[in-house]
């Protein structure tokens, strides 16, 4: 049974602590790390930016996995290569022509990063089947994109196991990732749902014990 990947989320961890927030990560034996890029118009918070992430990303040793949460992602592509994301994972909301989800796609390819599109609650799954063969990672909000700490959407499991049966249908290796909300409660129904991945936000890095409650997530 392969082991789901867990990506903790740096949005409300400790900034003044970060060495120390990152160090915890790498204790507790992930392999990712989450970055929410906000730019306060597709969604009302700012976060951090590509800047932040080349900044730190020299000295992080995994895999770097960014969700940006801006309008007009194509102009952030090769922002975000340069910055060193490994993943780059757009909102499909933020564009009605396809072609455009289809070029950005293909940028972040040809910038040697891995490609995830990421749906809001509300997005209906099968609007990213089109996408479904170029895309290397489908990311699901379990919250209302926007900031940490919110409750956990559980609409959200019957999309996730959808989207399973299509990539098993087409016989694809896309990863499906989940995040908003997930803990020790919501993990293990996201992880029976389908989920090959699990962004993990406020339930470690507002937890005592980050290492500890890492492991119940497995
Ligand atoms: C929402 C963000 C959050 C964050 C994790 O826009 O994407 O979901 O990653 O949040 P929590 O604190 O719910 O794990
Ligand atoms: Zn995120």
């Amino acid at each position: 049974m392969k082991k789901v990947i867990i990506s903790p989320s740096i949005l409300n961890c400790d900034y003044f602590h970060l060495a120390t927030e990152v160090e915890k990560i790498i204790a507790s034996g992930a392999t990712w790390m989450h970055f929410d890029v906000m730019d306060g118009h597709f969604v009302p918070n700012i976060s951090i930016g590509n800047m932040f992430l080349e900044k730190i990303a020299p000295s992080i040793n995994l895999v770097k996995d960014v969700h940006i949460m801006v309008c007009d992602p194509l102009k952030f592509v090769e922002k975000f290569a340069k910055a060193g994301a490994d993943y780059l994972t757009f909102h499909l909301e933020t564009y009605r022509d396809i072609n455009k989800i289809n070029k950005t796609i293909d940028l972040i390819h040809a910038h040697k990063m891995k490609a995830g599109l990421s749906i809001k609650p509300k997005t209906k799954v099968e609007k990213v089947f089109p996408f479904l063969e170029k895309l290397d990672l489908v990311l699901f909000m379990s919250v209302n994109p926007g900031q940490g700490g919110q409750s956990f959407i559980p609409e959200v499991l019957d999309k996730i196991a959808t989207l399973k049966a299509e990539i098993k249908r087409r016989n694809l290796s896309t990863l499906i990732s989940v995040d908003g909300g997930i803990n020790d409660q919501t993990a293990p129904k996201c992880i029976a749902s389908g989920a090959d991945v699990l962004v993990v936000g406020s339930y470690l890095f507002q937890s005592e014990d980050f290492a500890s409650e890492y492991k119940k997530l497995m």
